[in-house]
């Protein structure tokens, strides 16, 4: 792969030392240096590529901690409500026999969700999905691809930012797949150079946005604003107004006085919170509407779970999701059969690496097929049955290590993978107490488009509104 030895491994045994759990681990690097890479800036920045262990480090550090605190776990998990209960207001005026891309409300629902969580910009994804599910026809004034990139400033924050990450996530694969030769070439020259604009507009702006949000934090301190009523439930008090919320990007700002991290470092890593947050998210969200339409005894176990640990109206907070044990079930079993990173991947330039009795020299790259491995009937009894029993009780003393890796595993395992279970608790406990989805050809199978993650393509649905006894 991209020139080097690649090596698949598909047995957990071998992966203590690919998967170790040690600082001092020769396998902290996910990829060998790729011109793309560099390209894009990710090899000496932010997490998923960057080849700079030290610098990785200091980033991993912050990343963490940022998702770590109480206050930040209230916050997200009153945007993704917040978000649901808007999605459910749209959905009040779609037609019970009308097609529904599940895929694209859940894409736009992750978008302007981790927009309110990252950096408290809300990104009218949403919006603009109704609006067009609607009407077709609809001339909308926030419709941006006729804007030229030197006219982005016409738009809001939040549109200006949704621009900027569609294009980039295009910069994205065509630096990395498209091989530097091809770059200068006719056809590709325009395209590369349009990139190149486009990774210099989406830094200024997320530079200025952060310069923007610190002064805003030395001129009013820092303020939490989350306050709690007595029946628990989280008041959402100053939805527009202007004092600092405690998201992804004040607390970057805010919880390391010994040595802030610098506006670059937290550019790259505001970035990969949405590259690495929401894509996964809409793919494992929608595999679970999946199985759950092909399954309605697992779903009405589900749905019985949420009503008698929350009710039927009562907001879902952070402190019932612990209780949630057979959603969690559900999530987890969506997971091992569709994982949304089927290959993982290690690197290593230092040492050769013993795997099996066979030797395998440095620069070898290790790709992790969890997907091979989670459908293994040795440590999964009818892999490919979908049941979510497999997951309840001490399922993790008797499952080897290894065996079931979604969020994969040791240091470079995925730092958000708390804040995602969270985030997909509240999203299930929210809408299927109000929808259930029936499928549109209940014969396909799922429409998901392999580019390194499992991406879903298409899923169509009908909406009915549940009738609760
Ligand atoms: C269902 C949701 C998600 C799934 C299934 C998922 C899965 C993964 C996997 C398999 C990896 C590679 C781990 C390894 O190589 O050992 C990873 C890495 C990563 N994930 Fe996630 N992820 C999810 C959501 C998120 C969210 C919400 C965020 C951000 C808040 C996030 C941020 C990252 C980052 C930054 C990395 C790279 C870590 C590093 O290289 O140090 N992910 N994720």
């Amino acid at each position: 792969m991209f020139g080097f030895r690649t090596v698949l491994v598909g047995d957990p045994s071998f992966l203590k030392d690919l998967f170790s759990p040690s600082v001092h681990s020769p396998f902290l690097r996910r990829m060998p240096l790729l011109p793309g890479f560099k390209e894009l800036g990710m090899d000496k920045e932010g997490l998923l590529l960057n080849l700079d262990i030290s610098k990785w480090r200091h980033n991993r550090k912050f990343f963490q901690q940022s998702l770590s605190p109480p206050s930040f776990i209230e916050l997200s998990t009153l945007y993704t409500r917040d978000c649901c209960e808007e999605m459910m207001t749209y959905w009040n005026d779609i037609k019970i026999d009308q097609v529904v891309r599940l895929d694209e409300w859940y894409r736009a629902f992750t978008s302007d969700m981790m927009g309110l969580v990252a950096a408290d910009s809300k990104e009218e994804s949403l919006k603009i999905l109704y609006k067009k599910t609607v009407d077709s026809n609809a001339k909308l004034s926030f419709e941006l691809e006729n804007v030229d990139l030197n006219d982005l400033n016409k738009l809001s924050n939040g549109e200006q930012y949704r621009r900027l990450r569609s294009d980039y996530a295009d910069a994205i694969a065509f630096f990395v797949f498209i091989p530097k030769f091809f770059w200068n070439l006719p056809w590709f020259r325009q395209k590369c150079k349009y990139f190149r604009q486009v990774l210099v507009a989406l830094s200024q702006f997320e530079i200025k946005f952060i310069k923007e949000r610190k002064a805003m934090i030395d001129d009013q301190k820092y303020i939490n604003n989350i306050t709690i009523d007595t029946n628990k439930n989280i008041i959402n008090s100053n939805w527009n107004g202007n004092k600092v919320r405690s998201d992804f990007l004040t607390m970057l700002l805010t919880m390391n006085n010994d040595s802030n991290p610098s506006p670059e470092d937290i550019k790259q890593n505001i970035r990969e919170m949405f590259g690495a947050g929401t894509g996964t998210t809409t793919t494992s969200l929608c595999t679970i509407a999946y199985l759950l339409s092909k399954h309605p005894e697992v779903e009405q176990r589900m749905v019985k779970e949420i009503l008698s640990v929350i009710g039927p109206s009562k907001n879902v907070g952070s402190f019932d999701l612990s209780k949630l044990v057979y959603t969690e079930a559900v999530i987890y079993e969506a997971m091992r059969l569709y994982p949304v990173i089927p290959i993982t991947f290690r690197f290593t330039p230092e040492i050769t690496t013993q795997i099996d009795g066979h030797s395998f020299p440095p620069n070898t790259i290790f790709g992790i097929n969890l997907s091979h491995i989670q459908r293994n009937e040795k440590y999964f009894k009818d892999p490919n049955t979908f049941n979510p029993e497999r997951f309840l009780g001490n399922w993790r003393e008797t499952l080897p290590t290894f065996a079931f890796s979604p969020f994969g595993q040791g240091m470079r395992s995925c730092p958000g993978k708390h804040f995602a279970m969270t985030e997909m608790k509240v999203i299930l406990a929210t809408i299927y107490r109000k929808y259930t989805f029936k499928l549109v050809n209940p014969k396909e199978p799922l429409h998901l488009k392999f580019t390194l993650v499992n991406d879903i393509s298409k899923l169509e649905v009908f909406l009915e509104k549940r009738k609760l006894e």
